[in-house]
């Protein structure tokens, strides 16, 4: 799977949003170590506060079936920019690994690549509770 193929899925998935508040959809999709792809959307809520976004929507479906080792994630909106994954979707996203390649795309044919590092440097992650493990207690 290409980033490009990848891409193209996560603006495919961008169609499922539910979005009847902002008109903002999003898509995502990504890819696992195995080579699966589950893709997500953003959806809404009246009580705004129980919005999902596209990327914890596409996260929390690889994880609930089982997928836990993510290579990249593409994220895709109908902003003619780039648009990156909010606070909550960084730190949902580091969890799964700080080398998590994130693909921020403007169109199929012009898209940005990072890694959830660079979006989230000196983050607190599970690696800082297993350090509790060890002489901290
Ligand atoms: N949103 C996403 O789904 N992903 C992002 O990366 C940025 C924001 C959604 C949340 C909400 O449904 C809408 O975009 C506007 O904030």
């Amino acid at each position: 799977m290409t980033d490009k193929e990848l891409v193209r899925k996560a603006i495919e998935a961008k169609e499922n949003a539910y979005v009847p508040y902002s008109k903002f959809p999003v898509g995502a999709a990504l890819l696992t170590k195995e080579g699966k792809v589950y893709t997500g959307c953003n959806i809404e809520c009246a009580s705004y506060g129980g919005t999902n976004c596209a990327e914890r929507t596409a996260i929390f479906k690889s994880v609930s079936e089982g997928y836990r080792d993510i290579e990249a994630i593409a994220v895709a909106s109908d902003l003619d920019d780039y648009t990156y994954p909010c606070g909550i979707c960084r730190q949902v996203i580091v969890e799964y690994g700080k080398d998590i390649k994130l693909i921020i795309a403007k169109s199929e044919n012009d898209f940005r690549v990072h890694t959830i590092e660079d979006l989230l440097p000196n983050s607190f992650s599970p690696d800082d509770l297993e350090k509790m493990d060890g002489g901290n207690k």
